[in-house]
């Protein structure tokens, strides 16, 4: 029997990929995307996810949902993903049809209608969706299985400001609704994503493939490889948002620690920084199995099995 996922997503190159082992593997059935508004604005993230399932050849609805964060201003990142958000290759424009229902309308509808525990949302941008949704309809919270999610940081700090990772920092008054939620919570950090980095050598493999999956993924990793390469100084780039999927298809992939999380929400200095009590010091209760290392082999292993399928 294949996990009911709904994918909450801003592609992104990394989303995409994401999007793409999903779509690649029998063990999941995607129910649908909801775009967000976050890497570019919603008019970009909705068309670029159905982008994104034309190339896989399925016909996943996609759902368009916030344009904007629940109380501030959008920051969008294509100084990392270009003004496209799918930059590396180009693409046309794709004939898949956006759902007319608003994302999150989607999101209440079908978690009422399914039985509880059997749906698991997978976020990989900012949450003001899935807050959005949360807020609307507080009785699709304790239906929620799982919560698996990209987003945060400790040990590695932020990547948009030395304090906080990107998706929590675009809305971290949706990120603090959702960790209080009470929802099961799995979270990928950079903790963890920093350490799923590309190779050339993986890069080369995915052209190799000879598909235009391959082509499309070899391409984007071109492409944002080129922001953390030089801000890092690594060969190769953080795969983020592909481990949401990953740890879906093989949990054993990674560990991490299941502590209390917070997420500051006032601080100038330090906004959208995810608290993590790591070493259990304050006494606070657990709310989210914190991820903090991954066996890259094994990752790349599996990403590649599963994306040489389509
Ligand atoms: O900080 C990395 C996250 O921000 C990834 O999900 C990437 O796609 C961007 O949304
Ligand atoms: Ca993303």
């Amino acid at each position: 029997m294949s996990r009911k996922i709904i994918i909450d997503t801003d592609p992104g190159q990394d989303d995409a990929v994401a999007i793409l082992l999903a779509l690649a593997s029998p063990e999941l059935d995607v129910l649908a995307l909801t775009a967000v508004a976050g890497n570019v604005p919603l008019p970009l993230t909705q068309k670029n996810a159905r982008t994104i399932v034309e190339l896989a050849n399925r016909d996943t609805p996609v759902y368009a949902g916030c344009d904007a964060p629940l109380a501030r201003k959008l920051v969008t990142a294509e100084h990392v993903h270009g003004r496209s958000g799918l930059d590396g290759i180009p693409l046309s424009d794709p004939t898949h049809p956006l759902q007319p229902e608003h994302a999150v309308d989607y999101l209440i509808d079908t978690l009422r209608a399914h039985p509880s525990g059997s749906i698991t949302l997978c976020p990989l941008g900012p949450l003001t969706n899935i807050a959005t949704a949360f807020q609307r309809a507080p009785d699709i919270v304790p239906k929620v299985a799982e919560i698996v999610l990209m987003g945060g940081g400790y040990f590695e700090g932020g990547n948009i400001t030395p304090a906080a990772e990107f998706n929590i920092y675009v809305d971290p008054d949706a990120a603090d609704i959702v960790f209080k939620s009470g929802v099961p919570l799995v979270v990928m950090p950079l903790d963890v994503t920093h350490k799923a980095l590309t190779s050339r050598a993986w890069v080369e493999g995915m052209r190799s493939l000879g598909t235009p999956v391959g082509q499309a993924v070899a391409s984007w990793t071109d492409f944002f490889e080129r922001f953390d390469t030089a801000k890092y100084g690594s060969e190769g780039a953080p795969l983020h948002d592909p481990c949401v999927i990953a740890y879906l298809l093989e949990p054993a992939l990674f560990h991490g620690r299941h502590i209390n999380v917070e997420i500051e929400t006032s601080s100038p200095l330090t906004l959208g920084m995810t608290v993590a009590d790591w070493w259990r010091v304050t006494g606070r209760e657990p709310n989210a199995m914190f991820m903090g290392s991954v066996d890259r082999e094994g990752f790349y292993r599996l990403l590649t099995e599963r994306l040489g399928r389509l």
